[in-house]
């Protein structure tokens, strides 16, 4: 690993370079973005090209950069998706199912020229995830009711125009008890942690450690099977946003990247299993489960949310 390479002053990346917190290796791909490995083009040329950072995150680790009309059209999906997750806000009360909350989001996708990302989405039957106490992620929506005491992940990704935007939230059903509280408090607080980093230059593992210091030290544990993720161009794109880790660990934050973050906080114990439905992720515990969601942009100075809400 090297540090050999010609940077103009104020780049992102020569901070980086300069924190090591970027290594180039000789068998890597040029970060000129030649597509010539390193070693056979600017390690030792007298004259080194320029870096291309979009290139070089394409051709190092399969991250597509968004250049702003992509940001655009991410936006416009993503308030899409906050306006079906106040739709959800409106409906969600004792007695309603969560199979007519998916015919109402699906409705107004439609209805707004959007597609329900989820819809046969490797499989997956219906257009939005409805996820019940015990239930961490992928709940399918179905024919029971909701009961007072409840608490409920709406997770929503609509595609328009071609951009993906992903957002979920929680909400209460009734009266929530003290655990209901407990975990959605802390799964928010959790996302409002993980926003303080990013900014470019931090790292995806700054995202993680910032969660699980807070919910770990909430005495709550983190799901580890799934994780944030980029989008806009597709679902899932790279990088894995895991939500936990360690402070200053991989890929360095930089403008144009898009991600979600999505932490999934248990009340209990992290271990899950998923049901026969081959979808449904539960705690093994049978204690709470709890996760916000939102899809953000990097900018200059730190973050956009491509899908904003008050948490
Ligand atoms: N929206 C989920 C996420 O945050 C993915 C759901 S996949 C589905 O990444 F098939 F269950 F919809
Ligand atoms: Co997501
Ligand atoms: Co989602």
């Amino acid at each position: 690993m090297t540090n050999r390479l010609l940077l103009n002053k104020g780049d992102v990346l020569s901070m980086m370079l300069k924190n090591d917190k970027i290594k180039i290796g000789r068998n890597d791909p040029c970060p000129c973005g030649s597509g010539k490995k390193y070693k056979r083009c600017c390690l030792n040329a007298k004259n080194p090209k320029p870096v291309n950072l979009e290139k070089l995150y394409q051709q190092k680790y399969d991250i597509r950069l968004k250049h702003p009309k992509d940001v655009e059209g991410i936006r416009t999906a993503g308030r899409l998706v906050i306006e079906t997750l106040d739709l959800m806000e409106e409906n969600i009360k004792e007695g309603i199912t969560t199979d007519e909350l998916n015919t109402i989001a699906h409705e107004f996708a439609i209805k707004n020229n959007a597609i329900p990302a989820p819809l046969n989405y490797r499989g997956f039957p219906k257009s939005i995830c409805t996820s019940v106490n015990e239930v961490i992620c992928h709940g399918i929506p179905e024919n029971r009711a909701l009961k007072d005491g409840d608490i409920i992940n709406v997770d929503i990704t609509h595609i328009y125009g071609g951009y993906y935007a992903d957002a979920s939230k929680m909400y209460f059903v009734g009266t929530p008890g003290p655990e209901a509280k407990k975990i959605v408090s802390v799964a928010a607080e959790s996302l409002k942690a993980a926003m303080k980093m990013l900014v470019p230059g931090n790292t995806i593992g700054d995202i993680g450690w910032a969660i699980q210091k807070y919910a770990e030290g909430e005495k709550c544990s983190i799901v580890r099977e799934f994780v944030g993720h980029g989008v806009g161009f597709d679902f899932h794109e790279a990088p894995h946003v895991p939500h936990y880790g360690k402070k200053g660990d991989g890929i360095v934050l930089i403008p144009g990247m898009v991600i979600t973050v999505e932490p999934m906080i248990n009340l209990g114990k992290a271990d899950l299993f998923v049901a026969d439905d081959n979808w449904t992720a539960i705690t093994c515990d049978r204690k709470l489960s709890a996760q916000f969601e939102q899809t953000y942009l990097i900018t200059e100075d730190g973050f956009e949310s491509l899908t904003p809400y008050d948490l």
